[in-house]
């Protein structure tokens, strides 16, 4: 877990989005944060401290000349103490004090002496967000290297959608851990490309060939870097939910797929294959929906060859690590060992797709991990995101 034990400051501004910071506080401890609150005076109009007190089970300041705990200088002990700082909800008055360097409250003196990267989550009115004053203060936030989340567009407080809403806890708890990660995780700077899904060789417009592939696997994979500080890019033929920090780019078929790793494999670090790539594909691809014909009970399709996807790349291998994954059925050992060898991979996962709680739909899989010239390392049944941390700490391992 990136934040865990992190000392990270959330300071409450006064929105009425004031009650989803409770979730958020309790997100980021769940995360293995230490966290510590403080709020304005008008937050405290729509939840207690006793919220936050309770929550965090340490003292909410509230108050800068009347602090209840025992610091000398609470604000600046709070911020000496802040590893990472959130403010949220960030009220368009907070910003504008934040802005100009205004420090007439305990969020604003403590903001002003802290040293620790500052997230920013604005929730407000949509007019107060587009209004030119708002607009002008974030980009000077932005300036002074402050890092803002942008609202969500919805259902607003006043009843009506808009742009302004604070985007959901769970959003911004991962938000949080992104951009942490991105600044101190053990993969900073390291480019990840992550394959995910079955391909689809189209017949016809309505028609394709394609396989059990869910793409969970590749979509752990990619998230799992991503959260260590990589540059993920997700090549992916399914939409499930983008992981946070991950650029997904869709694909469909295997020719696809190819052309979308190569744009980016001369700069990559780590290529993992979770993808389900066709072997093959129709040999001719029909302009309009193929019909019934009454006379015909039979009907032949002929398929051509799909591009060796790691063999194409295997011959302008440079830096680039390789993770390739087999799907088998049978001889699960013998034919990974194979493909080991013959695709030059630095690391195959070996999934014997056959058990019911391992490889395709399921949420779990149980793998082998083989590597040139180490004895293979069979992994117990493993949640796909619990998998997905282990085999990502032995690429950085493998990275070092
Ligand atoms: C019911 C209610 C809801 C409010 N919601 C917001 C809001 O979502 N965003 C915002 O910027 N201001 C909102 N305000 C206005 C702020 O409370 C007001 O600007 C206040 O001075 C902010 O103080 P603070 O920045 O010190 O917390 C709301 C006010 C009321 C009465």
């Amino acid at each position: 877990m990136t934040l865990q034990d992190r000392h990270v400051a959330v300071y409450i501004t006064g929105g009425i989005a004031v009650y989803k910071a409770a979730s958020v506080v309790r997100g980021l401890m769940k995360q293995g944060a230490q966290v510590r609150v403080a709020m304005t005076a008008a937050a405290t109009e729509f939840v207690t401290p006793l919220t936050f007190a309770t929550l965090t089970k340490q003292p909410v300041i509230t108050d800068l000349f009347r602090a209840d705990n025992t610091a000398y200088v609470p604000h600046i002990e709070l911020a000496d103490w802040t590893e990472l700082a959130v403010v949220v909800p960030a009220t368009a008055n907070s910003l504008a004090k934040l802005a100009t360097g205004i420090a007439d409250d305990v969020v604003t003196s403590a903001l002003l002496a802290t040293t620790a990267p500052v997230i920013l989550v604005p929730a407000m009115n949509e007019h107060m967000w587009t209004a030119a004053a708002t607009q002008r203060n974030l980009k000077l936030l932005q300036g002074d290297g402050r890092i803002i989340m942008e609202p969500a567009t919805g259902l607003l407080a006043e009843g009506y959608a808009g742009h302004g809403r604070l985007p959901e806890p769970a959003q911004i708890v991962a938000f949080v851990q992104t951009y942490w990660a991105k600044v101190t995780g053990p993969l900073v700077g390291r480019r990840f490309l992550v394959t995910a899904g079955g391909t689809k060789e189209r017949i016809d417009p309505v028609r394709f060939i394609s396989n059990d592939s869910s793409g969970k696997m590749g979509y752990a994979l990619a998230a799992a870097a991503a959260d260590q500080g990589a540059t993920v890019t997700l090549v992916s033929t399914v939409a499930l939910p983008t992981p946070a920090g991950v650029t997904v780019v869709s694909v469909s078929d295997a020719r696809e797929m190819l052309a979308a790793i190569q744009t980016h494999f001369a700069d990559l670090d780590v290529l993992i294959m979770a993808a389900a790539i066709a072997d093959f594909r129709p040999a001719q691809v029909a302009d309009q929906k193929i019909k019934k014909t009454v006379d015909n009970d039979e009907m032949t399709l002929a398929l051509v060859k799909n591009p060796d996807v790691l063999q194409t790349l295997a011959q302008t291998k440079k830096q680039q690590l390789m993770v390739g994954f087999a799907a088998e059925t049978q001889n699960l050992l013998a034919n990974a060992q194979q493909k080991l060898t013959k695709k030059r991979l630095d690391m195959l996962i070996a999934n014997d797709v056959a058990r019911a709680d391992s490889g395709f739909g399921v949420d779990t899989n149980q793998v082998t991990v083989l590597q040139p010239g180490h004895a293979p390392e069979q992994l117990p049944t493993l949640a796909k995101t619990v998998l997905a941390k282990r085999l990502i700490e032995m690429i950085t391992e493998k990275l070092k």
